[in-house]
This record gives structure tokens, C-alpha cells and sequence, in this order.
């Protein structure tokens, strides 16, 4: 069966695991401190980098820590992993869902600026399967208005915009190594950042609050809670981050060949090829009415042919939890027609041009239904 998704590993990673087990030191310690200089170097833009259990703790630590909890508003795309209201809520706060292009998938920032009420506190756009946001609206709108913009990149590590990685600008950026990234620490997370005295604070809420002195005494000056990344995830980490560039490298030619060989159908939406794209996830949309069947079948079809494909996502803004802030069918139809219609093609580094192909051609018997 081909995944839709599968982490790329192989002795170095077993190795470097290998030798925290028998270090007798598994928990956050030199591997994380190497790790987060490895990033931090990788990112550039000279950004501090602090690393998490996962990207859903990355997240919540920065909305606390910049104070946003109950009567504020947060700004989130209505397509995402549900990670991205998740935080929003946990820190007492309200999502503000808005709707997404068609293709990128991405917040337009009209629809932000639309969206924006005396209680907006933050916008976190979210870089869609490794696909920049048109950061320097967002921005400048933020700017405007005096929001804190949080960018979700858990799908864009190695994302580039404008020519420079996404997290080297100095503004919050979170990351996640989840197994399905497009490199791994098992369960992990990174925050990019760089504001020493906000870091400091994050540090707190990573870790129960505990500060240390140089004596090696110990206060707790605030609440803190248990956020921290484990060394054996570190150790896998620098290994995956120094293939990082050739993953990629890899991904965008599996890209090129599927937009080479899926044909222009009135029935499909392929993504686009753009700059410094990463390349997280290959999604497109079928439309089931013009093709006659629907997703289940669709997937079974492909089942039969060995292949796996994925759902990401459904709309966030109609799962029950948002349906209590009185968000209902028809509000973000982009939104919604990618939740019905959305399915991610196989990609990842170990696949073959012939698994393309194969996947392809499964695809292009879908079509023929039409
Ligand atoms: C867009 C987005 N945000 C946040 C997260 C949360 O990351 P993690 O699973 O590491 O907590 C994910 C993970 O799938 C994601 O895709």
C-alpha cells in the first residue's frame, strides 16, 4: 500500500537514537540545546529558536505568554488542522474564522481585514501544505491595526517567501515535527523568535515556570506548564534537519511529474508550483457531482489500487465545538468546498517516479468516470 505520507529515516537516525538511549540522558538536555542552535542557523535572520513537545504547545506558550485569553479574538483561517483554533480556545480566547483561496488554500487578507472587530487581538495565518502566505499584506494590516500576527507554519518548515525562510523574520513562527512533517523528532515543536525578554517568558511557560539562578536556585516567578521536547526527539531532529533541503529538493520533483501528468479537467483543482514552496502535502479537489460518485467511493477506488490518500481537512468552522460560536454551512464556502472535495496525493521523499505514475494514472481512471 502507498501512504499518503511516510518519515524518511534510516541508520544515521537509528544511530543518533541509539546513542541518547544508552547516554542515560533521554529527557531535554545537550541534544535540545544543539538542536534548537541547528534550527535557529537553518532558519537565519539571526531568530532564537525554542523547541517543544509539539507545534500545538509552540503555539499555545505564544498566545500566553503574549497575554490574548478571555474577550479576545483571534484570527485563523477556517481551513487547517483543527490545531489552529484549538490554542486559540484553550487560552480562553474566540476564534475568528475567515475563508481561504480555492487553490492556495491560504487567508486572503481582505478577508482578514474584514474580520477584524475591537476585539481582535492576533491573526494567525497558517502556510497551507508548506505554501507561503502573502506575509507582507498580513503584516502591514497587523501593523495598522497593532495586532500580533503568529504565523502557523507546522507545515512550512523550509517555506520560503520572498527569497528568505519563513521564522527568520523575527516575529513569532511556530514549526512542527510531527511524524507527518517534512522532517520529524517523533512529536515535536519549534517557536522561531526573536524578542529576549518574550522568549524568557515562553521559557517559563514551557517548563513550569521555573527559573534558575546562577547559584542554581530555584523560583517560581509564574505558572508554567510541561511543554518541553525530549532529547532522543532532538537527536532525530538534527539528523532530519540536515536532509531537510534535499527532502524538499525531492518532494517539488514528485510535484513537477504529478502537475506534468494529471490532465486539465473541469472536474479538478491542482495546486500551484509556486517560489520557495516545501512542498508538505500534494492536495487537489475533485469535484464528486461532475465525476458522479463521492469521496468514500473515490477513496475505495483508489484502495483497490494499492494507493492511500488523505482528507486535509474538513472545514474547522463546522465541527461542533465551532458550531457553538454560531458558525453554520455557508459561512466560508471556499472553506467547505475544499472539506468536501479536498484529497492528498501521495508525496514523500521515499517514493518513486513509478509510484507517481501509478497514482496518476488511478487519478486520470477517476476522471474517465466523468
Ligand atoms: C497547520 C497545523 N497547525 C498546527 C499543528 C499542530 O502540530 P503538532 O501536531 O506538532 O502539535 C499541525 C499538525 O498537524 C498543523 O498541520
Amino acid at each position: 500500500m502507498l501512504p499518503f505520507t511516510r518519515p524518511t529515516l534510516d541508520t544515521e537516525e537509528f544511530e543518533a537514537i541509539k546513542e541518547v538511549l544508552q547516554s542515560g540522558w533521554l529527557a531535554t538536555g545537550p541534544k535540545v540545546a544543539a538542536f534548537e542552535a541547528a534550527l535557529a542557523d537553518y532558519i537565519g535572520g539571526g531568530v532564537q529558536v525554542r523547541v517543544f513537545n509539539s507545534g500545538t504547545s509552540a503555539l499555545e506558550a505564544v498566545l500566553l505568554a503574549y497575554g490574548i485569553g478571555p474577550g479576545d479574538e483571534v484570527i485563523v483561517p477556517a481551513m487547517s488542522f483543527v490545531a489552529s483554533a484549538n490554542v486559540i480556545v484553550r487560552c480562553g480566547a474566540a476564534p475568528k474564522f475567515v475563508d481561504v483561496d480555492l487553490v492556495s488554500r491560504n487567508i486572503d487578507v481582505d478577508a482578514v481585514a474584514a474580520a477584524i472587530t475591537a476585539n481582535t487581538k492576533a491573526i494567525i495565518p497558517v502556510h497551507f501544505a508548506g505554501r507561503a502566505v502573502e506575509l507582507d499584506a498580513i503584516y502591514r494590516l497587523a501593523e495598522r491595526h497593532k495586532l500580533l500576527v503568529l504565523e502557523d507554519a507546522a507545515q512550512a518548515i523550509g517555506t520560503q517567501y520572498n527569497g528568505r525562510r519563513i521564522g527568520s523574520s523575527g516575529n513569532p513562527v511556530c514549526f512542527s515535527f510531527h511524524p507527518n512533517k517534512n522532517i520529524t523528532t517523533i512529536e515535536g515543536g519549534a517557536l522561531a523568535l526573536n524578542d529576549p525578554a518574550l522568549l524568557k517568558k515562553i521559557e517559563g511557560i514551557r517548563f513550569h515556570g521555573i527559573e534558575r539562578d546562577q547559584q542554581g536556585g530555584m523560583d517560581v516567578p509564574a505558572w508554567g506548564g510541561k511543554m518541553n521536547m525530549p532529547d532522543v526527539g532532538a537527536a532525530l531532529g538534527l539528523v532530519q534537519l540536515k536532509k531537510l533541503d534535499g527532502f524538499n529538493r525531492k518532494r517539488r520533483a514528485l510535484v513537477q511529474r504529478y502537475l506534468q501528468q494529471l490532465p486539465k479537467h473541469d472536474a479538478l483543482v491542482l495546486p500551484a508550483d509556486v517560489d520557495g514552496h516545501s512542498w508538505h502535502m500534494f492536495c487537489i479537489l475533485l469535484d464528486w457531482d461532475k465525476l458522479g460518485l463521492n469521496r468514500n467511493q473515490a477513496l475505495e477506488a483508489l484502495k483497490q489500487q494499492a494507493i492511500a490518500a488523505g482528507i486535509h481537512y474538513p472545514a474547522m468552522h463546522l465541527f461542533s465545538l465551532y458550531r457553538q460560536y454560531g458558525y453554520k454551512p455557508g459561512d466560508f464556502p471556499n472553506a467547505e468546498r475544499i472539506g468536501e472535495q479536498t484529497l492528498t496525493l501521495p508525496l514523500f521523499p521515499g517514493m518513486e517516479d513509478k509510484d507517481v505514475d501509478q497514482v496518476c494514472s488511478a487519478i486520470v481512471s477517476l476522471l474517465n468516470r466523468a
